[in-house]
């Protein structure tokens, strides 16, 4: 099958009880056994549930991985990755990644002995110098949230194969529409299927695809023992934004194209942060890895003037000021405040997020009113 097809089909069964299209909603936490340990497959549904399998399918399938799992929300799929860890195991991070990654990474799993080293990876060759006999994963961001930045996922998969370090891919951001990590070499892929994949604002999950049996069986008995699934109800929204994602994201790409050149040619903005313009420094990474460039822009103020940033976002009425991204709706945030408030103010300058940083997530409404939204808001 091909991608769009998989959208829609992949991994998916009509229901064998009454030949449902969809999957029901299997609204249960147990199953009926005939003699202890004799069902159908299913005897707890912090284990298994039906509803959850057929997202964990699909999951799978758009991926082009083998296993797929559904957990309660993107931070709990991370929280499961790190639990493959032991105390004394090193990761190597992006420096620019989400402020809730970066918490759970250093107020969480640091007190648990694993320590972390936050570099710029938008040059993969600079990977490998940091590289110890301790190091056990690489976390990827690419897109990076807020700021874009691009990492070479074929070039950071083959020194971390060197090196038998795990790679793990957060491809929230891209989503497999525009790149798909496991076929690039990673060996997962983990998304906040809160964003793009679930698309419409309704739902916080998250996911982990991965390829190696062995690595699947470690981590679906990490997501038994831990227990941060999702529900059902959650799973078959999932579901069923998952097969619009292919319409969804091609509006979402021309929308943000639109919205980034525009902000490019406005005398009032600085810097526009989208991987599609020619000035982008891995422009040509992005080109090799992904399919199209997205619907997520970030952009300073001339001379990195705060109050303009925070009048534009007050002006703003067709965007919405909120967290989070990847719906219908057009949202726009404020990054140093918001989702980056957990990063230091120091730390979170050195990559860029400056106190003017604003954060788009460019929606599906009509071209020309995300536009003249802009253009009210910002003035000429
Ligand atoms: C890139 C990225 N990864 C992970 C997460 C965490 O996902 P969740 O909010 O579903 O826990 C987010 C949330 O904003 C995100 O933007």
């Amino acid at each position: 099958m091909k991608f769009n097809t998989k959208t829609i089909h992949g991994g998916q069964e009509h229901d064998p009880a009454y030949g449902s299209v969809m999957p029901p909603i299997y609204q249960t936490s147990t199953y009926v056994q005939s003699t202890p340990g004799a069902h159908k497959g299913y005897a707890y549904s912090r284990s298994a549930n039906p509803t959850r399998t057929a997202l964990e399918n699909s999951f799978a399938s758009i991926e082009n991985g083998n296993y797929g799992l559904a957990f309660g929300s993107g931070l709990a799929a991370i929280d499961a990755v790190l639990k493959l860890l032991k105390s004394g195991d090193e990761v190597l991070s992006t420096n620019d990644l989400y402020g809730g990654t970066y918490r759970l990474f250093t107020k969480i799993y640091e007190d648990f002995g694993i320590t972390f080293n936050f570099i710029g990876m938008e040059n993969a060759e600079r990977i490998e110098d940091y590289i110890t006999e301790k190091t056990k994963l690489i976390w990827v961001e690419t897109p990076t949230n807020p700021m874009m930045t691009i990492i070479d996922i074929l070039a950071t998969a083959k020194i971390a194969k060197k090196h038998k370090v795990l790679l793990a891919v957060d491809n929230t951001f891209a989503t497999p529409y525009l790149q798909r990590p496991l076929d690039l070499g990673a060996d997962i892929v983990m998304h906040s299927a809160t964003k793009y994949l679930g698309g419409h604002s309704d739902l916080v999950m998250g996911g982990l695809i991965v390829k190696d049996k062995d690595l699947a069986d470690r981590l679906y008995f990490i997501q038994n023992a831990s227990g941060a699934v999702c529900g059902p109800q959650d799973a078959f929204l999932a579901l069923r934004g998952i097969k619009t994602l292919h319409i969804r994201m091609q509006r979402h790409c021309e929308n943000g194209k639109a919205v980034a050149e525009y902000l490019v040619n406005h005398p009032k903005i600085e810097e526009v942060y989208w991987p599609g313009l020619e000035h982008h420094p891995n422009h040509d990474i992005a080109k090799s890895q992904m399919n199209d460039f997205g619907g997520m822009v970030s952009f300073t103020t001339k001379g990195n003037n705060y109050e303009e940033a925070i009048k534009i976002i007050e002006n703003l009425k067709v965007f919405t000021l909120a967290e989070s991204l990847g719906g219908v709706e057009s949202l726009a945030g404020h990054p140093a405040s918001m989702t980056h408030g957990s990063i230091p103010k120091e730390e979170r300058e050195k990559i860029g997020i400056v106190d003017s940083l604003i954060r788009l997530s460019v929606g599906i409404e009509d071209e020309e009113d995300l536009i003249a939204d802009l253009k009210q808001a910002i003035g000429s």
